[in-house]
Order: structure tokens, then sequence, then C-alpha cells
């Protein structure tokens, strides 16, 4: 274990001694609401976390919420890093760990991400079942070992999937599945690269999560991810493309994805108990 996982296990030990979540939630772009749905054990702040990441895009907040949710003891991530932000694809690294250190065997990933199918418009939420990590980057550049050699065939794990989209049908909520294409950002996409990656088996473009993925399936958590469809890709839709829009689009779609994750969560409990 690294210092500052260390250092950051300790200080979540001081505040909620004996929690122990099951699954970390990554809440992106405008989910952080969902946390209301938690009894709080304790919050923390990152910047109180050694090695966790400063958020900088607007409607990150950088707290970690640690609690229950129909009865599944949780911890939350408020914000992220990316990429893009600095140019280290580690900067979830220090957080993941402490994930799993503190007892958490799944990961679920949420994000925004633009569309490339037109059946798929924005407020659509997608199920991610593989990816395409277009930016030859990876944030296990500089490890040594053979554990660095991951197999990502089923990154996504299966089970977990199939759980999701179960909970998406008792809860009402159409749930699309479909291939997710990492670009660095932070600008957006030329409509030519959206046209390529739509070649390549890509549903759906976004700046963040793969490297997240990487590095649970690099530490042996089972990942799940989602996006929120927040605009047609480049070239693709009417509309300039904004992070404003952004936003504002996955604010609506977000209360379909609370109601998602609050079903999944009430049937892992369920299923923990038998
Ligand atoms: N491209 C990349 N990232 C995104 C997009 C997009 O169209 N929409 C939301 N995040």
């Amino acid at each position: 274990m690294s210092d500052q996982v260390g250092l950051s296990v300790a200080a979540i030990r001081t505040a909620a001694p004996s929690f122990q979540p099951r699954i970390g939630i990554v809440l992106g772009s405008g989910l952080g609401d969902f946390a209301d749905a938690a009894e709080p054990v304790a919050i923390l702040s990152y910047s109180d976390l050694p090695g966790f990441p400063r958020p900088g895009v607007g409607g990150h907040a950088g707290r970690l919420v640690l609690g229950h949710i129909e009865k599944m003891p949780v911890a939350l991530m408020l914000g992220r890093t990316h990429y893009y932000e600095h140019g280290r694809p580690d900067g979830m690294r220090i957080a993941i760990e402490c994930l799993k250190a503190i007892g958490c065997d799944i990961l679920l990933l949420t994000n925004a991400a633009g569309s490339l199918r037109p059946e798929m418009p924005p407020g659509s939420i997608m199920l991610i079942e593989d990816h395409i990590n277009f930016t030859g980057v990876s944030p296990l550049f500089g490890e040594s070992g053979d554990a660095r050699f991951v197999d990502m065939v089923e990154a996504y794990d299966p089970g977990l999937r199939q759980r999701l989209q179960h909970a998406a049908e008792q809860a009402g909520i159409a749930l699309h599945s479909g291939v997710y294409i990492w670009f660095c950002g932070p600008n957006f996409e030329t409509p030519a690269e959206i046209r390529a990656a739509k070649i390549l088996g890509a549903d759906a473009v976004g700046m963040s999560t793969v490297p997240e993925v990487i590095l649970a399936r690099y530490v042996g958590l089972k990942v799940a991810a989602i996006s929120i469809i927040t605009n047609p890709a480049a070239g693709m839709g009417t509309m300039p493309l904004t992070h404003a829009q952004t936003m504002a689009a996955g604010k609506r779609a977000s209360e379909d994805v609370c109601r998602l994750l609050t079903a999944f969560l009430a049937t892992e409990a369920a299923v923990e108990k038998v």
C-alpha cells in the first residue's frame, strides 16, 4: 500500500470506524444529488484524503460520502479528475486503491457522454458493455510486475450488467447497452473523428471512465459503468456542443439514473442477505 493510500484509509477509518462499504460509486457530472439518497455515516472532503483528486470541472464536488442506500453500505465519490486536466492518466489511482482497501469489491462508474446512435438521444442512459481506448494512454504506464498486463476481456462484469438491466426493468427505465470510446478532451471531437469512431464500433463518446476501469481491474474490483447521454456526438446534431448543455441534459437524465442505482442497490442488498 502506498503512503497516500495508507493515510487516506486511516482518515476514513477515523471518520467511520468499522464501516465497510461494498460498492464504490463514482458520480459524474450532474449526479451528485444521488448522495442525498444515502443515510450518511461520514462525509469527507477530498482535500482531507491524501492522493484523492482535486476536481476542477464545474459540477464535480470533491467529497467522499460513506453511508447506506437501501441498506447497502456504499462509498460515493462526488467528483473525479480527468486526464485532460493535467495529462496524467492515473489521477484516480489512489482513490480507487483506497476504495478497494476499505472493503469495496465493486466499482460502479457514471459519466456523461455523446451519442453516436440516433435512436439513443440526449436523456437516454447507456450501460457500457465494452470500451475502445482511443487515446493510446494507460494509467499503468511505468508500472512494473506481471499484474500490469491486465486482462480486459469482460472488464465490464457480465453478472453486474445483467443485474443492472434487471433493476432497470423493475424500475421501468429504458437502459441501452453499447461501446464507449475514450477521447482525451478537453476539446470535443471533430465530426471526422466521430465518423471514425462509428466505424470502429463505438456507440457513445466521452472523456473519462476508461482509465478508472483499467485501474479498477488492476486492483481486482468488479466494474460496471453507466453513461448519461447528454448530446448527439459532434456532427450528428444541430446544436453546438457546450459544457453547459452537457450539464443541463445530464441533470434531466440523472433522475432516472438515481432511480436505477437505488433499484440496483436494493436488489444487491437482498442478494447479500440470502
Ligand atoms: N464528447 C466527449 N465527451 C462528452 C461528450 C461528447 O460529445 N458529451 C459529454 N461528454
